[in-house]
């Protein structure tokens, strides 16, 4: 087929596939994925023309991770958006191999795009490339090509996603690099007018010896005077209470020198999500707060996607809040995301239960949970599809909290622990679609992001023993809809 028909079949397959019902029960309602093909990191988030636009990887050919394009929704409200519209094709000589991540800027009303372009040589070596796009209002766009050629010296072709911040007026670019040593590092890049970019430096760290790789990094002001600088290494050792997946996403917070290029009297790392299957997010600016929505899936994790075999694979984590307090980032659900609120179904106060089961039948619900911990010495919740569950276990004591997904049949297995702080209560703001669940921790101290594959539709959570509610409210959610 010519290139041309191609895409234009997925244009007509779009639109078939949003006029009509697909009852996969493993669809879900309101998070962003596609009808098919494999999604992967969020792009170019911004705030643009009375607008959130949320570009994001998209292979519509498979499930496979290759030919990368940048694929487009928008949205005003988080339950509208427009149908989904390929912008960026891997069709030119310096990204004709993956249109890889990248963020954008908003300058003089044209929505700057910035991207990586992947080459493959004759044996498969890499090359990347460092790109411009022009977007305007109106949706027509310019790719401009190649604003950084090559990586410098040092370092290997592991070069890439772009993402720009403005400071003292400057246009700043920082990007994930491999050093000649194979360790994880950043890079900034200045620029006056947005165009031509200077190299000023790597970003020194302490941070000598931690992973291979840094991808998707961001660099955002949380405060007068500090800033977060997160990213996604790749190549940490797992421990028992963090870094258990394969690769991980967090952040520091600290003193950025922009003349020094350097970042000190930082934080330990945390990762931000600590759930199965986050990765990759991006963090925005929308009127002065930092938004982010990270990529709901793990590479190199492709066989715990069961939806692969029906052609399509993985999205985007609802946009969340990152408010800067106590030396940390508490993530709170944006708050447009009420908009998905169709119907209230549940709401207690103050009761005393014993092993009380909430039913919820089909899954696309948002549950708020306050619990009393001040007599109890183990929560221990079930997400049940008949035979099949999750658990949620939280030991006070030890204040750790473990997510064991070894019950269910299909997809990723296993548990993640980690810390997690409670005293009198344990509150739990839960966004439970057909096949992803996020779970936001005492006002958003952690969250964890998973998929789960229940062989039966209906769900119950149980929570088991003697425990007083202090809240319960739930919610029924609609799905998304996506228009011309
Ligand atoms: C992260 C990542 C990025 C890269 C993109 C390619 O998931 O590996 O570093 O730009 O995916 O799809």
């Amino acid at each position: 087929m010519q290139i041309n028909e191609t895409y234009q079949k997925i244009k007509q397959d779009l639109e078939k596939y949003y006029s009509s019902k697909d009852n996969n029960r493993w669809r879900n309602k309101f998070h962003i994925e596609m009808p098919f093909g494999l999604v992967n990191d969020p792009n170019g988030l911004a705030y643009y023309n009375d607008e959130y636009y949320i570009f994001y990887q998209w292979n519509p050919f498979g499930c496979e991770h290759k030919t990368k394009h940048w694929g487009l929704v928008k949205t005003k409200d988080f339950v509208n958006f427009t149908m989904p519209e390929i912008i960026l094709k891997p069709e030119d000589w310096f990204d004709k191999d993956g249109c890889y991540s990248g963020g954008a800027y908003v300058k003089d009303d044209i929505l700057k795009l910035f991207y990586t372009g992947n080459v493959k040589g004759p044996n498969n070596e890499r090359e990347s490339y460092q790109c411009i796009v022009d977007y305007h209002k109106e949706g027509s766009f310019e790719k401009k090509g190649v604003i950084i050629e090559k990586q410098p010296e040092g370092y290997t072709a592991h070069f890439r996603d772009p993402m720009i911040f403005v400071e003292n007026n400057t246009y700043y670019m920082v990007l994930g690099i491999q050093n000649k040593d194979l360790k994880g590092r950043v890079l900034i890049y200045k620029s006056e007018d947005i165009e031509k970019w200077e190299l000023i430096g790597e970003l020194e760290t302490d941070m000598k010896d931690f992973g291979y790789m840094w991808e998707c990094p961001n660099i955002f002001r949380v405060s007068e005077d500090k800033f977060a600088f997160m990213f996604s290494p790749q190549g940490l050792k797992a421990e028992e209470l963090r870094y258990q997946n394969i690769y991980q996403s967090g952040y520091v917070i600290g003193d950025l020198d922009l003349n020094e290029v350097s970042l000190t009297n930082y934080s330990e790392f945390k990762e931000i999500d600590m759930g199965f299957d986050f990765y990759a997010p991006q963090v925005f600016k929308h009127n002065g707060r930092n938004i982010m929505i990270g990529w709901i899936g793990m590479p190199d994790k492709d066989n715990e996607y069961a939806t692969s075999q029906y052609g399509w694979m993985l999205g985007l984590t609802m946009p969340r809040v990152l408010e800067y307090k106590d030396e940390v980032l508490y993530q709170k659900p944006l708050e447009l995301i009420e908009n998905l609120r169709e119907k209230k179904i549940i709401d207690i106060n103050n009761q005393i239960e014993e092993n009380y089961v909430v039913k919820l039948g089909p899954k696309s619900v948002e549950c708020k949970l306050d619990l009393d911990l001040s007599n109890i010495e183990n929560l221990d919740i079930r997400f049940k599809f008949k035979d099949e569950y999750i658990s949620l276990l939280y030991n006070k004591k030890d204040e750790v909290c473990i997510l064991d997904r070894s019950n269910m049949e299909l997809g990723g297995k296993g548990i993640r622990k980690f810390k997690l702080k409670a005293e009198d209560s344990m509150k739990l703001h839960m966004f439970i679609d057909n096949s992803v669940m996020e779970i936001y921790y005492q006002d958003g101290l952690e969250t964890t992001t998973l998929m789960y594959f229940p062989k039966e539709e209906g769900l119950e959570i149980e929570i088991k023993n003697n425990i007083n509610i202090n809240t319960l409210q739930v919610w029924n959610l609609r799905g998304i809809k996506y228009e011309k």
